[in-house]
């Protein structure tokens, strides 16, 4: 197989970290962005050393950053073929609790950091004869948890995004599809859950635990590979142990 490279957002922790070892092993030359660059510079060394990997500290909030990450794409000597955006931040407070700006921020960061990326990386992919980007999504963006307000609407919008741009970008020979993971242990969860919250959730998973990062990995690799899911587009694969599936459990 001819070299490709794929852009991974939020690399240096849980499921970017994961999912950036993940294309390393299927052969892709992986550029690993975060914001911690010092934490990115930690990751990379957890990578075998005759990986293919780049690392490039950017908040995806930054535009002349992006533009500027577009630009070093561009000019690579590896097509970019893929992108994945997993960068994100959480918030956990009910609907009266939750701040204006504490809404604005996450959109900020989840729903248009991954769009003005998309729209900056995507005709690089189409120069190079096309690509996939997947976003990392959540069930909090299909179903009505308790408390993400902000959070699960953040998440909604880049499930409804996922859709449109996999119509628009169709004739650019990009596909576009979202992993929409349940309760997956990450930095990012042991900081946030609680043990009741880490019980509810038991309690509504049919698979009755936790996922692992490199489970959603798994997902991410086989939407990105042209070779085994080059019919697929738009899709959300919730990869959360049966939880947006269910209904009644006892
Ligand atoms: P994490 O906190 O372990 O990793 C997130 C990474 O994104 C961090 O390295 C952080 O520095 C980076 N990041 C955050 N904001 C950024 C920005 N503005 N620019 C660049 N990098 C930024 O989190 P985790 O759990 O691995 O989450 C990854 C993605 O998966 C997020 O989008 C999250 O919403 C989503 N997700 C996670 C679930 C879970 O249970 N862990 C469940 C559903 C979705």
């Amino acid at each position: 197989m001819s070299a490709r490279s794929i852009v991974v957002t939020g690399a240096a922790s849980g499921i970017g970290l994961a999912t950036v070892g993940r294309l390393l092993r299927d052969g892709w030359h992986v550029v690993a962005v975060d914001r911690e660059g010092e934490a990115l510079a930690r990751s990379a060394g957890q990578h075998d050393a005759g990986a293919k990997l780049t690392t490039r500290t950017l908040d995806v909030t930054d535009a002349s950053g992006i533009a500027a990450l577009a630009e070093t794409c561009a000019q690579a000597p590896v097509p970019l073929r893929g992108l994945v955006n997993c960068a994100g931040i959480p918030a956990n407070a009910r609907f009266f609790d939750t701040t204006a700006e504490q809404m604005r921020r996450l959109y900020e960061v989840n729903v248009v950091g991954a769009f003005a990326l998309s729209q900056a990386l995507a005709p690089v992919m189409t120069a190079a004869g096309g690509g996939a980007i997947v976003h990392i999504a959540s069930v909090s963006g299909i179903k009505g948890n308790l408390g993400r307000s902000a959070y699960g609407a953040s998440k909604g919008a880049l499930v409804t995004l996922t859709k449109i741009m996999a119509v628009e970008l169709a004739s650019e020979r990009i596909r576009v599809n979202a992993v929409a993971p349940g309760p997956i242990e990450t930095p990012m969860v042991r900081e946030a859950h609680t043990a009741a919250t880490r019980e509810e959730w038991h309690r509504t998973v049919p698979m009755r635990r936790y996922g692992t990062p490199e489970e959603i990995a798994e997902a991410v690799a086989f939407l990105c590979d042209e070779a085994r899911a080059s019919y697929v587009t738009g899709q959300i694969l919730a990869v959360d142990g049966g939880f947006t599936a269910a209904g009644l459990m006892a």
